[in-house]
Order: C-alpha cells, then sequence, then structure tokens
C-alpha cells in the first residue's frame, strides 16, 4: 500500500511532509521521484498532465487536492473502479465569499475606474452603488457556491441563484433549470460563476447568455476558465454592455503573456487565487479517505465520474 503525490503548480513536499507526519508507517512518494508508480494505490492530485496517470496500474482512489475534478477527467481516463473524491472544506467555501465580496465592493465602489485615472491625476466623482440595492446572482448553489449565496443575503444583498434543482436558501431567489437561467440573468448587477465545470457548462459564460444582463452589469468568474468563451467578453464590455469583470480562472493557466485580458483596462485579473485548498483543514480528510480505502469503506466528498462532480 502507498501514496504517490502528483502536483503541477502546487508544492508536493508541504503535502508529503503533512501526511507522512500523520500517517508515519506508509510509504509516500512525490510522483517525480518515484520510480514506483506502480504500487501506489492512492494518489493525491491536482492538474495530471495529459494522460499522465497511464503510469499508475494499480489505483484505487484518486484525491483531488481542490474542490474541482475537471483538471482530472479532462487530461486522463479514469479507469473503471477507481474511486475520486475532492476536498470539501469550510475554508474553501469562507475564502470564496471573501474573494467574490472584495470583487463585488470593487465593482460597486469604482476602485478599478478611479485607479485609472489616478495615473492621469484626474478628479471626478461619480455616484457609487450601494449594497441594498445590489441585485448579486450565483451560478451554481453546491457547497461553495450555496455559502457564497448564504452570506451575500446576510449582508443584504439582493441574492439569487440558479442551479439544476431548487435550492432552499434563507433570503435567496432559488432559480433551476434552463428555462429560469435567462429570467433569474434579467435582474442581476453582478453575476457570480462557481459551477462546476462539466460537459454541459462548458462555454456557458459566452454571448448569447451574457447579453441577458442588464446594461452595465458586472462579471465574476471564479468556476473554472472553460466556463468562459473568452472571444465574446472583450466586445461585450467594449460595447459598453458589461461594465467589466473580475475573472480568477482561465483556459491557459498561467495566462499567457500576449493574452488580450491581460491589459484590458476594465478586466481585473488574479492568478486562480480566490480559494487555495488549505493545507492544515483538509489534511485531516485526505488521510481519513486513505484509511477507509484500507479499511474498504465508503469514502468521504466522492464525485460521480458521469456528473463529473
Ligand atoms: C480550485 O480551483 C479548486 O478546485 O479547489
Amino acid at each position: 500500500m502507498s501514496i504517490a503525490i502528483l502536483t503541477n503548480y502546487r508544492n508536493p513536499a508541504t503535502w508529503k511532509n503533512a501526511l507522512q507526519a500523520k500517517l508515519p508507517d506508509t510509504k509516500i512518494d512525490i510522483f517525480s521521484a518515484s520510480e514506483d508508480a506502480v504500487n501506489a494505490e492512492f494518489l493525491v492530485c491536482w492538474k495530471p498532465e495529459k494522460d499522465q496517470l497511464k503510469a499508475f496500474k494499480n489505483l484505487k482512489v484518486i484525491q483531488s487536492l481542490g474542490a474541482g475534478v475537471d483538471h482530472i477527467f479532462d487530461t486522463n481516463t479514469v479507469e473503471k473502479g477507481v474511486k475520486v473524491v475532492r476536498i470539501i472544506d469550510e475554508r474553501l467555501s469562507a475564502d470564496m465569499w471573501e474573494y467574490t465580496l472584495a470583487a463585488t465592493m470593487f465593482y460597486l465602489k469604482d476602485f478599478a475606474q478611479y485607479n485609472r485615472r489616478k495615473s492621469y491625476q484626474y478628479w471626478r466623482t461619480h455616484q457609487y452603488k450601494t449594497i441594498p440595492e445590489t441585485r448579486v446572482s450565483i451560478l451554481g448553489l453546491g457547497q461553495i457556491g450555496g455559502y457564497v449565496a448564504q452570506q451575500f443575503a446576510k449582508l443584504s444583498f439582493k441574492t439569487q441563484g440558479w442551479s439544476n434543482s431548487p435550492k432552499k436558501i434563507r433570503k435567496v431567489k432559488s432559480f433551476a433549470g434552463e428555462k429560469q437561467l435567462f429570467k433569474m440573468l434579467k435582474q442581476t448587477d453582478v453575476l457570480i460563476n462557481i459551477l462546476p465545470l462539466t460537459a454541459s457548462t462548458k462555454g456557458i459564460l459566452n454571448e448569447k447568455l451574457l447579453s441577458q444582463l442588464p446594461k452595465g452589469a458586472y462579471l465574476i468568474n471564479v468556476g473554472r476558465g472553460g466556463h468562459l468563451v473568452e472571444n465574446d467578453l472583450i466586445p461585450l464590455i467594449d460595447n459598453g454592455h458589461l461594465s467589466g469583470a473580475t475573472l480568477d480562472v482561465f483556459h491557459t493557466e498561467p495566462l499567457p503573456k500576449p493574452h488580450p485580458f491581460w491589459k484590458h483596462p476594465k478586466i481585473q485579473i488574479t492568478p486562480h487565487v480566490a480559494s487555495l485548498t488549505n493545507l492544515e483543514s483538509a489534511v485531516h480528510q485526505v488521510v481519513e479517505n486513505y484509511k477507509r480505502m484500507k479499511r474498504g469503506e465508503e469514502l468521504l466528498n466522492e464525485v460521480s465520474p458521469q456528473k463529473g462532480y
């Protein structure tokens, strides 16, 4: 029995140390340094490269190091019988709430515009927006999206959310299914995408959908880069339909240097940091899943390969 760690863009050594401290008798290898992927039954994984998992012939469990699992299904074929589990952690939800609140307030108080004006010392005031008059709509009311919606509502934003099936969240208006999506969009000032990336949500943030928003609405994408049709966004901002966007995720990460998003004055960019897995709070569930696998028990936070989340 052994654990392998394969993480791109994350520090595998800190995970190895944290896991080893809790599982002192278990062999734990960082993949690139490991000669025996073949012995690993439990893989701790973030953004594997294409077909990189083929080397792991005896896998039983793939533990995603994040809330999302699209990085696994998009790049690799997961053999039948191999279980895929993800991180569900209060810290992930709380951090996402803080990020989306910050981006929303940035928009409400026109910070981007004042920042641009600072560079040419231009003093001009104009009317700002306030929380009670702002309609925030969340796409995706799962573990994280549901929590974020609840927090916006508590702060007295007019809050609504869209999901596959109707959800009951205090003071959050629930919209469900394809038909109700456009209805919600028409009453939205800030649209926040927290959907999982699946075959049916890929490219959902496209010209058709974004055009349903009222003039001047603002987009925050903290889901995945694949949700947004990137070429559709800039024309909608340049023609004044959208007032701007905050983007944390992109088709290609890191965002390539020549990409027009970098230089667009109304697009704020962060490097996929809206909500990072916190090692201290997440390590327990990884250890627990390893122990459950050994005992042949049901795992925590298993995803459905069919649904992709
Ligand atoms: C981050 O993007 C995650 O999936 O946790």
